[in-house]
């Protein structure tokens, strides 16, 4: 139990658990980010903690992204600018515990495209791995998450753990 290698999956299997629990939040679910809907309501129907993906998917022509701090947020201005996206399809990790602010350019902003998301820390205690890692091999159908990177990451991991105890002739 304290060998060397069963520490070393564990370990691998922790990270995989991270891998499984991140959330790709779709901003506005199938309404997608445009005018007059009331991102609000849709953050706080959400859980976001750090590592999650926010991904806003709209008309690249008409719509795009900027990060911005609060004045900005408050005011449809570009103040705090930290961050622009216009693919039409754009992931941004939330990789800080804190609160991010999203607006669209073209004036859209004071339309309603703007999005403000708290970030909670992840919690290393209650990711008991292998536990957790049970649960996250069978648990893609889980509500709100998504199976993309995290099953095919997760799997590759837990495999390389495998092989790794596997080959240097512990077994499991
Ligand atoms: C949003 O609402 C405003 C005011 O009610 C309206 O003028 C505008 O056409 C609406 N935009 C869209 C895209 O529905
Ligand atoms: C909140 O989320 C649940 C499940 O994810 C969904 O069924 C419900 O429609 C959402 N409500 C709003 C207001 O988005
Ligand atoms: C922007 O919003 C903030 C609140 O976050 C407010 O205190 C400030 O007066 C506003 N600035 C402008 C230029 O409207
Ligand atoms: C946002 O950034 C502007 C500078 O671009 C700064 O003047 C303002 O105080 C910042 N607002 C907050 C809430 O940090
Ligand atoms: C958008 O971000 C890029 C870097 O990612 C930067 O070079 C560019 O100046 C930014 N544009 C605006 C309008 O902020
Ligand atoms: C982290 O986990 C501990 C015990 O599992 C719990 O008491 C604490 O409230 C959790 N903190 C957060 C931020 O979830």
């Amino acid at each position: 139990m304290g060998s060397p290698q069963l520490r070393r999956l564990l370990l691998l299997l922790s990270v995989a658990v991270a891998f499984v629990s991140a959330t790709d939040h779709i901003v506005g679910g199938h309404l997608g980010w445009n005018p007059n809907i009331s991102y609000t309501l849709w953050a706080n129907n959400q859980t976001f903690y750090v590592n999650d993906l926010i991904s806003f998917r709209y008309q690249k022509n008409m719509y795009n992204v900027f990060e911005v701090n609060k004045t900005g947020y408050d005011n449809c201005t570009m103040d705090g600018l930290a961050g622009n996206w216009s693919s039409g399809k754009d992931f941004i990790t939330l990789d800080q515990a804190k609160t991010y602010y999203f607006i669209c350019g073209n004036g859209f902003c004071f339309s309603g495209m703007k999005v403000s998301v708290t970030v909670h820390p992840l919690n290393a205690s209650s990711a008991a791995p292998l536990k957790a890692s049970t649960h996250g091999a069978a648990g893609s159908a889980a509500p709100g998450l998504r199976p993309w990177p995290s099953s095919n990451a997760a799997a590759l991991l837990v495999a390389a753990a495998a092989s790794i105890v596997i080959g240097s002739g512990v077994g499991i």
